[in-house]
């Protein structure tokens, strides 16, 4: 399958040694199906000639901004029309640091700025040039405007030194390159997720948790990521890293974790994978509660009822496609089901936490998912990283489905 097939890809080419991999990156991008034209700076003249580039596209390479002839054929505004992706491979720090000034001071950086493309940067330097400071703030900068950096890959360098900072093969970019290109099944979505368990203060050193770790709803946020969505995390306190690119709000109380939700709203999806606690402490106490003669016979801790977040949720106006969990030890899919239709669900995820491997702080988890019309989809016993991408794919189906 030719995965760029009619894609059209302008391939930019900076003045570093890598350069001499970019005539066998036009093959591979030809191979894939795709149109190729070259746009080179001067430096990367200096490294391979035009000539080759243009033998090997097919089509005069672009070197300078002010070329009348090159202008008369596809003007630099065109060029970057014309694009579906600007591929610069190599990039130089120096051409980096120009993309991330916004300089147009030649026809390469130039059509960065003109193009409506997705632009990719596959960066080639030496590595002590990669791990300065000033490369690492502009590949900031360019990434958060929402430019891509396929690579680079650690190795021996034409230098001599070995570190990170090659040029990835035409091979691996070409890959990378047709990536850009597949559809999500969850892109432009916002998913909200809510993760791990919520604490109720007793007093200021007391209080009232569960056993959940988040480790499901991390596992979902990255899985959601993966396929492409926007996810804000809302985690009770849990020992988890941040997956990359989730925007996580910690929070305690189950209180807490409701107005964070509202403040995140409106989401297309909603995916409660916490385990908060039904009911807190009446008062919580401004002092340490004391082992007092009043005490001696035990004590009484009067206990209100937490909001419902997910029920609150799924029953505003702007109700997103909500997705419930209910982990319960006996009664499973008759309580899932139950609790489907009474908090307002599209799906409700059951599991069993009653067995020891699975659930509740444990790496795997098994479970029946049921949809509005109590059908049962099965997921085997796997990590929580398998059955969240089983899981998010299904939600993706189904919230297509609905629209
Ligand atoms: O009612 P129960 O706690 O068993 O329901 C479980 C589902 O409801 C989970 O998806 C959980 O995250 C959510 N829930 C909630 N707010 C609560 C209680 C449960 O969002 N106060």
């Amino acid at each position: 399958m030719q995965r760029l097939y009619r894609k059209r890809i302008v391939l930019g080419v900076g003045g570093g040694i890598a350069a001499y991999k970019s005539a066998e990156l036009v093959r591979r991008l030809l191979e894939q199906g795709a149109e190729v034209r070259v746009v080179m700076t001067r430096g990367g003249s200096e490294f391979i000639t035009p000539l080759t580039l243009q033998a090997l596209s097919g089509h005069p390479v672009h070197l300078d901004l002010l070329d009348p002839a090159a202008e008369a054929a596809m003007g630099h505004i065109e060029l970057a029309r014309w694009a579906d992706l600007v591929l610069i491979a190599p990039a130089t720090a120096d051409l980096i640091a120009r993309i991330a000034q916004g300089l147009a001071n030649d026809l390469l950086t130039t059509l960065v700025l003109a193009t409506d493309a997705t632009v990719a940067l596959a960066p080639a330097m030496n590595q002590a040039m990669w791990r300065d400071p000033a490369t690492q703030a502009n590949l900031d900068t360019v990434q958060a405007r929402g430019l891509k950096l396929f690579g680079p890959a650690s190795g021996s360098q034409a230098c001599g030194d070995i570190g990170l900072g090659r040029m990835l093969e035409p091979t691996d970019l070409a890959h990378l390159a047709a990536d850009c290109f597949q559809r999500q099944a969850l892109t432009g979505k916002h998913v909200l997720i809510t993760a791990g368990p919520t604490q109720e203060n007793i007093d200021p050193v007391r209080y009232i948790t569960n056993h959940s770790s988040g480790k499901m709803g991390f596992a979902l946020a990255e899985a959601a990521i993966e396929a492409g969505a926007r996810v804000t995390l809302v985690t009770g306190p849990v020992h988890l890293p941040t997956p990359d690119r989730a925007s996580r709000i910690d929070v305690v109380s189950a209180r807490d974790m409701l107005a964070a939700c509202e403040a995140a709203m409106p989401c297309d999806i909603l995916i409660a994978s916490a385990a908060v606690a039904d009911y807190r402490p009446e008062v919580i106490a401004a002092q340490k509660l004391k082992k007092d003669p009043a005490t001696a016979d035990g004590m009484l801790l009067r206990m209100v009822r937490n909001p419902d977040i997910l029920a609150t949720l799924s029953g505003r106006q702007d109700r997103p496609f909500s997705v419930g969990f209910a982990a319960e030890t006996e009664n499973l899919l008759d309580y899932a089901a139950r609790k489907l239709r009474d908090k307002n669900l599209d799906l409700i995820v059951a599991n069993d936490v009653a067995n020891p491997s699975i659930g509740f702080n444990s790496e795997e988890n098994a479970c029946s998912v049921i949809d509005r019309q109590l059908n049962e989809t099965l997921l085997p016993q796997t990590s929580k990283g398998k059955i969240a991408r089983q899981l998010i794919a299904l939600i993706a189906t189904r919230i297509h489905q609905v629209q």
